[in-house]
């Protein structure tokens, strides 16, 4: 296992492209088991979480080649199972059941386990499955689902589900009759996918809003599709820029899909400024203390939670991380208090009080957000920080280390 070694307290300074999208490419690598032929994906970040997706559509029999443009032919499934040595190493694989079951008719998927951030239930894909027609069994850790052709029939969320909205209108892509999803993710994700479906030849409307329609098709073609630019790892360099009191330029980031990001890091006092389609964002202080709600989009984005709280851990003042969308995304705290933070957790509550420094020690990554909020402390904090497990890191930051060398970070990967 790697681990990084990061000595704090360089201003981080200059330019920053921001990789393709690891939550559109998922389901967007899994929508190719609708079609029979090569889809060709584009600006695919090299992550280890892609990397997993792309073994379990060969498991499946689906042909991928290529790394950062994938081809990936899906003319011969020839396997409707997803085994849970993948299965638990990733729960963005219950993206490949939906899919499955229109396509073959059976889908044998295992039940992603529980993770670092909560229980991560798939009670409300499966729900919304049997709706249109399908038997779900749950049989020795895996969920076994059959219908010969699913129906389209209303779909009600009772939570807002994102991998479930996906997972959903991929399944009703090729059923018979409508769905309509009511109270469907509203990401930039779920929209960039349902465009790729169009291209398709879906037919598919109010992608985007909380109510979704879906009108079956017999077929889909394959495509070609660019994968649209990481929200979150913007938002991570953003908060890099803030907290090293710096100066990022990022480039190639979709500046729409960062509002909520953006109003709340204005409140703190970081300078954002956009510029065809590039955001220079500059860290100088004094910062103000804020309170911060994650709230499904285009509310804060959960998986900005735990950056944003290290930015805060070094505000002056009292802030409020009130975290709603899932149960123990606080497995961070822990590890920030052994670089000195002063936080204090209520519930889903954390109330963060500002400190003058943070001070560099070992601690270890729990999940992928929680990863980049450790090496976000430790390029402010005084002396060296070793992060280790960054395994964490590597599922949804392509050459983190990489891209903070080339602004002045002094960090460095080394085998565990
Ligand atoms: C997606 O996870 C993202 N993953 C997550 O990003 C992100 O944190 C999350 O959405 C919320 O924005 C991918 O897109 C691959 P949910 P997902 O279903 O779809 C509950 C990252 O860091 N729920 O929107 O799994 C669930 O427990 C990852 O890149 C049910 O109860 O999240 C949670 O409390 C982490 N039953 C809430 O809904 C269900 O059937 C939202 O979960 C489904 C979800």
């Amino acid at each position: 296992m790697d681990k990084l070694i990061i000595n704090g307290g360089t201003r981080l300074k200059g330019e920053v492209k921001i990789s393709g999208a690891k939550n559109a490419a998922l389901p967007l690598i899994a929508a190719c088991l609708l079609t029979e032929g090569c889809t060709t994906l584009s600006n695919i970040p090299t992550l280890r979480d892609i990397i997993t997706i792309i073994k379990l559509m060969e498991k499946l029999g689906v042909e991928v080649k290529g790394k950062d443009i994938l081809k990936i032919d899906a003319s011969q499934v020839r396997s409707y199972r997803a085994p849970y040595e993948l299965v638990k190493t990733m729960r963005a694989s219950i993206l490949v059941l939906g899919p499955l079951l229109a396509r073959m008719g059976r889908a044998k998927v295992s039940l992603p386990g529980g993770c670092a951030i909560g229980p991560r239930p798939v009670n409300l894909h499966l729900k919304a499955l049997e709706s249109m027609g399908a038997t779900i069994k749950l049989e020795r850790g895996y969920i076994v689902a059959e219908c010969k052709k699913l129906r389209g029939t209303r779909v009600y969320f009772d939570l807002s589900t994102v991998t479930g909205t996906e997972n959903i209108m991929m399944a009703a892509t090729l059923a018979q009759g409508t769905t309509v999803l009511e109270n469907a993710a509203k990401e930039p994700e779920v929209e960039e996918l349902a465009s790729a479906l169009k291209k398709m030849g879906a037919h598919i409307e109010g992608a985007g809003t909380d109510v979704i329609t879906i009108e079956g098709v017999a077929h889909v073609h394959p495509i070609e599709h660019t994968i649209m630019p990481d929200r979150i790892e913007a938002g991570t360099y953003m908060v890099a820029a803030g907290i090293t009191q710096g100066d990022i330029t990022l480039l190639n980031c979709n500046v729409t899909h960062l509002n909520a990001l953006i109003e709340k890091l204005e409140e703190i006092g970081l300078k954002i400024t956009e510029k065809n389609g590039n955001l220079r964002v500059v860290g100088t202080t004094p910062f103000k203390s804020t309170d911060v709600k994650t709230l499904p989009y285009p509310g804060f984005p959960t998986d900005m939670q735990a950056q944003i709280m290290t930015l805060l851990c070094l505000v002056e003042g009292s802030s409020i991380v009130t975290e709603t969308i899932f149960k123990d995304r606080f497995m961070h705290v822990g590890e920030l208090r052994r670089l000195g933070a002063d936080i204090r957790v209520e519930g889903n509550t954390a109330i963060v009080n500002g400190v003058k420094k943070l001070y560099g020690a070992p601690v270890m990554a729990t999940d992928l957000r929680a990863s980049a909020s450790l090496v976000l402390a430790g390029l402010v904090a005084e002396g060296v920080t070793e992060v280790s497990r960054v395994y964490h890191l590597d599922r949804g930051y392509e050459r983190m280390e990489v891209k903070l060398s080339q602004l002045g970070a002094d960090i460095q990967r080394v085998k565990e």
